[in-house]
């Protein structure tokens, strides 16, 4: 496995995904850990983020501080599970946009078909954060990426609770430049392209859909 991808080793992660993971978790309970879990992983992964030294007043002295450069930041939560992912993000990074798309799988080609995508007018400058919990097959994760480079971003980073090694592994081959930040990469898929042991359906979970 490339260094481009990060397996997010904090123990309240770990913790939460534990939580999430047991069946008798219910949805009000499930989406507060959820939220918690991709603050976590979106503090991990603006790591690499550019600061610059600004001029700034203490009320004791003046000084000189690190400040996130302007560069526009942009949170991409995959419809509809990315939602729940991204739900406390931007507490980490306010001034961050947020840029919806909406995927679905055709189910005679299993091709990811775009149905729904809104994003700012400075997309094209923004450090873009891509967010679903579950990296499963890859399909779906890989056409948003294919779509979004189009769209030519700053930088393109990749960010899931939950991933299968087939997912990895696909993602790895068709975006090779994108890093991948994690909560945990289980055993496999089954053959319903779920991950084992995985949460069962994430979007169920969040939504109470099941
Ligand atoms: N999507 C989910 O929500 N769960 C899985 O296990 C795989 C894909």
């Amino acid at each position: 496995m490339s260094g481009m991808v990060h397996v997010v080793a904090h123990p309240v992660l770990k913790h939460n995904l534990t939580q999430m993971r047991r069946r008798e978790t219910l949805p009000p309970e499930f989406r507060v850990l959820m939220s918690g879990a991709g603050a976590l992983l979106l503090y991990e992964a603006t790591r690499e983020l550019p600061t610059t030294d600004v001029r700034i007043e203490t009320p004791v002295a003046s000084t000189s501080a690190p400040s996130l450069e302007r560069t526009p930041v942009c949170l991409v939560p995959i419809l509809r599970a990315g939602l729940g992912l991204a739900a406390q993000m931007l507490d980490i990074v306010p001034r961050a946009t947020v840029a919806h798309l909406g995927l679905y799988r055709d189910p005679k080609t299993l091709e990811a078909v775009e149905y729904f995508f809104k994003a700012p007018a400075n997309f094209g400058e923004s450090h873009v954060f891509v967010i679903d919990p579950m990296l499963a097959t890859g399909h779906s994760a890989a056409a948003a990426l294919k779509k979004l480079k189009r769209l030519s971003p700053r930088t393109l980073t990749f960010i899931c609770l939950l991933a299968a090694p087939e997912g990895v592994a696909l993602l790895q081959a068709q975006h090779p430049d994108v890093p991948i930040y994690t909560g945990a990469i289980d055993d496999r898929l089954n053959d319903h392209a779920y991950i084992v042991p995985g949460l069962g359906d994430a979007g169920d979970r969040l939504y109470g859909t099941l």
